[in-house]
């Protein structure tokens, strides 16, 4: 089985990649480089011992994708994590995000016609702040509160609308909780561009002197201890629920579109993260109470009963295996700058 993984050298792909060789795949992995850095193939190269064949491609070139396809007629699969997702940038730049993350998508379903086995990244946010927890497959997509959350809505419809009528295609969609950590050999790990967004590369960093305080963003929600509870999932977990995913599309008795949740089952709050980082790497954290961030929801964490029924996958690694990974890949970085 070959497959094709898409934004392979990114934080998610990158991980992808390394669990598809241990699991026995060959894997092409395609990358623009926009977010990510040529030398991660050597990297995976270092983990695995293998480089995976690899091409520069914009995917939002319809005639690249097209030729690329032709060229590479030997693919099975396709995990498709190429996007953009800095949801703040999205509601700056709306359409760069309608153009990337749509365009990439129906150019990959144009040039393979609509006959292939497709992972695709979605996330939980298309749930918006569910009315039950943990929240199921079932439950009702809630208004995006971002273009970013926007094109995950909307790319599942486009996906769902296309097997409808190609019954060659086979999908399968993922709805990620909050993916954290890195590979334990540190030599692979998320690269933030600017000032991280997202609460755990924000700590690493602020640990290691890079930034300042973090800012607890609101402590007065309706949870255990005010601050915010999310699903954190560990991205090697993650990684290995694409290569379930591929399986399962390989068996070939799957419904033609079908969605997982992809989480731990269990909430954690702010605070317990940054008392988990603590606990985990006896680093100090400063941090400061702030207000709560625009759009964001005050708990989710997903019921993964049919992922693990189903896909056969469930998470293994806890907190204290995410923070410590984060942390080692944080200081190899500093060793070892991209
Ligand atoms: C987690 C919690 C923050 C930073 C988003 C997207 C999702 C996915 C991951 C894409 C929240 C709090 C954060 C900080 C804080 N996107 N926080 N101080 O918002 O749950 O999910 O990123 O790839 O689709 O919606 O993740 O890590 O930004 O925040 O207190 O400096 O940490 O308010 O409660 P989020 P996050």
């Amino acid at each position: 089985m070959k497959i094709l993984v898409t934004g392979g050298t990114g934080y998610i792909g990158s991980h992808t990649v390394v669990e598809l060789f241990s699991a026995g795949y060959d894997v092409i992995a395609v990358d623009d480089f926009s977010n990510s850095d040529p030398k991660i193939l050597d990297q995976i190269e270092k983990i695995t011992g293998k480089k995976p064949a690899f091409k520069q491609l914009d995917l939002c070139n319809e005639q690249e994708v097209i030729a690329f396809a032709k060229e590479n007629q030997d693919i099975d699969g396709i995990i498709h994590f190429a996007a953009s997702k800095a949801v703040g940038e999205s509601v700056q730049n709306p359409l760069k995000y309608y153009r990337n993350n749509f365009y990439g998508l129906i150019n990959i379903l144009t040039a393979f016609n609509s006959k292939i086995k497709l992972v695709f990244s979605s996330s939980c946010t298309v749930y918006g702040q569910p009315d039950t927890l943990p929240v199921n497959e079932n439950a009702p997509v809630k208004k995006a509160e971002s273009p970013y959350g926007n094109t995950k809505q909307i790319a599942e419809e486009i996906l769902q609308e296309t097997c409808a009528v190609s019954p060659d295609l086979n999908v399968i969609v993922l709805r990620y909780f909050n993916p954290v950590g890195a590979h334990k050999s540190a030599l692979i790990g998320e690269l933030p561009i600017g000032v991280p967004q997202n609460l755990v590369p924000f700590i690493t960093q602020s640990a290691i002197g890079k930034r300042g305080p973090i800012t607890v963003f609101g402590d007065d929600y309706n949870t255990p201890d005010g601050s915010a509870v999310r699903d954190y999932i560990h991205v090697v977990d993650l990684a290995k629920a694409h290569v379930s995913a591929i399986k399962r599309l390989e068996k070939g008795d799957t419904a033609n579109y079908e969605v997982f949740n992809v989480g731990t089952g269990k909430g954690s709050s702010v605070l317990e993260i940054i008392n988990a980082f603590e606990t985990s790497t006896g680093e100090k954290l400063n941090y400061t109470i702030g207000a709560r961030r625009e759009g964001d929801v005050e708990q989710t964490y997903g019921d993964v009963k049919l992922s693990n029924e189903v896909l056969g996958w469930k998470a293994e690694l806890d907190l204290n295996e995410m923070m410590s990974s984060a942390w080692n890949w944080e200081k190899y970085l500093k060793d070892n700058p991209f």
